[in-house]
């Protein structure tokens, strides 16, 4: 991942203000060729449905109702494909590829993998081309291996993160990396990084993977890792599915704890904010083993959403907080641990927490099972669903912003350009490039 110095946030947020912005672009932008020039273009009548209907594939190829390939989650960009391959195999993805690129350059055919289309832009998309369901490959069955030291568990690349998390804890171990959000494909998110608060100890997803099976965009289906076929490797993960398609993968596994004690405490200063962040992700040994962060513009109401599943540490004192419409910061941390240890790990936690300098009497405790705390997203998700808020436009961005500059950068953007009440999520996660660096070598030669 590039990023500019030692720490860097990055800072996924949806706005009505940069809603606008995009827009204009997408407007000014958009390609004048359509799907319609295409279909009366010689390349397609050469190379188009015909051909591929030839192909003996053991999956089944579609013309019809494609309109789910033509979504995403950023509900902005939509385009038909021709047809979608629901794969029966990994020789069909390889057929189709080799046939796509056997037409040669003059053929417009384009193809793309699609793992559950939550991308943002139509990246899962292909105009007029032929999208891969990458979710119809049921192949290899989700298996865990145990093999010295390392566990590992061997994936489709169309599973989806929370099926593998629930296979793994039957063996009480879980993969070690993880994105908010866990109904996304293992194509998708290596496709792209992969990043929660746990990113600050284990790199992002994309540096948690062993090995993986590509088809190449030659049609050629390769095995490779940091050993073997190592440029195809280090190109396909975070290589937004233009360096081959993933249609295995062997993640990294680690022991999963049962529970975990969840924590949120508020700031009104930004800098005093990231400082924290920055002191609890510098910590060699004993810290949390998630840390992220969110910004709260102009949401009185919220902290008593918030009593729901969280107590106040004090909550006489709690009631009385009143932000007075100030932005304030979110420090959320979560400390994974099994029943036995509870009081070991209160007393580690108290340790921690004195050394941060949130606002008094603003911590908030929850105590959770692992599996609710990481798909914590998808209850979110169902709430959304039944108000008919989750199925609209997501113009999200993410930024890698450098610790030089995220100080200016808050003061500009949080409580200044974003003011209603109405963004989206505005998420902080802290990351120490150096660092991240440093572990990877550890980790290669251990
Ligand atoms: C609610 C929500 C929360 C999110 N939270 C986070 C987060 O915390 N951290 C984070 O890092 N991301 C997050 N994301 C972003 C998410 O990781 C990406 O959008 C991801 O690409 C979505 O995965 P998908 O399976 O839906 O992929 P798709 O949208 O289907 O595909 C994404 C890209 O990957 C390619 N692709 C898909 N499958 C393969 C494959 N098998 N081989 C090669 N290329 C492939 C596609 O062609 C496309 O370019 C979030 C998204 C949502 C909707
Ligand atoms: C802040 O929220 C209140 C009520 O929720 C609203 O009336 C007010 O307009 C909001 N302020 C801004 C600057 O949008
Ligand atoms: C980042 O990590 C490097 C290497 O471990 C360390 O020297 C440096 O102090 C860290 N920076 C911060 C801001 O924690």
């Amino acid at each position: 991942m590039a990023m500019g110095s030692q720490t860097s946030a990055l800072i996924k947020q949806n706005s009505i203000v940069f809603h606008r912005i995009i827009m204009v672009l997408l407007l000014t932008c958009l390609p004048k060729s359509n799907t319609n020039d295409f279909l009366q273009s010689s390349s397609y009548r050469n190379s188009g449905p015909s051909s591929l209907a030839n192909l003996p594939f053991q999956g089944l190829l579609v013309h019809d109702n494609l309109q789910f390939a033509a979504q995403d989650f950023g509900g902005r960009l939509s385009s038909l494909p021709l047809a979608v391959l629901h794969p029966g195999s990994v020789s069909d993805i390889s057929l189709a590829v080799r046939h796509v690129y056997e037409l040669g350059p003059s053929s417009a055919l384009t193809v793309a993998a699609r793992g559950h289309g939550h991308s943002l832009q139509g990246q899962a998309q292909a105009p007029g081309g032929l999208v891969i369901s990458m979710q119809s490959l049921r192949w290899p069955k989700t298996s865990v291996f145990f093999t010295g030291k390392s566990p590992f568990v061997e994936v489709s690349g169309g599973e989806l993160w929370i099926d593998i998390l629930h296979e793994t804890l039957k063996h009480g171990l879980a993969p070690k990396s993880w994105t908010d959000y866990l109904h996304l494909t293992v194509g998708g998110t290596l496709s792209n990084a992969g990043i929660s608060g746990q990113a600050f100890r284990h790199g992002p997803q994309i540096d948690n993977v062993y090995e993986l099976e590509v088809v190449t965009g030659k049609g050629e289906v390769l095995t490779c890792s940091e050993k073997k076929n190592s440029d195809l490797f280090y190109g396909v993960l975070g290589g937004l599915g233009q360096f081959g398609i993933i249609t295995k993968a062997k993640i990294s596994l680690g022991p999963a704890a049962k529970t975990v004690k969840w924590i949120r405490v508020l700031y009104d200063d930004f800098s005093i904010f990231s400082k924290d962040q920055e002191h609890l992700i510098s910590l060699e040994e004993s810290s949390f083993d998630y840390i992220e962060g969110f910004v709260l513009i102009n949401r009185s109401g919220i902290l008593n959403n918030w009593r729901s599943s969280f107590d106040p540490k004090d909550p006489v004192q709690a009631s009385r907080f009143n932000s007075e419409g100030k932005t304030l910061y979110c420090l959320e941390l979560a400390k994974y641990f099994d029943p036995q240890e509870s009081e070991s790990v209160t007393i580690e936690i108290d340790g921690l927490l004195r050394g941060l300098s949130y606002i008094s009497f603003t911590l908030f405790q929850s105590e959770v099972p692992l599996l609710e705390f990481l798909d914590r997203v998808h209850v979110s998700e169902l709430k959304l669903r039944q108000q008919g808020l989750w199925e609209v436009p997501h113009p999200w961005l993410n930024l890698l912003v450098p610790k030089s500059g995220i100080d200016e950068f808050a003061g500009e953007v949080f409580g200044k350009i974003l003011t209603g009440n109405s963004n989206g999520p505005i998420l902080i996660y802290p990351v120490n490039q150096s660092r991240q660096v440093s572990e990877h070598r550890r980790l290669q030669k251990s």
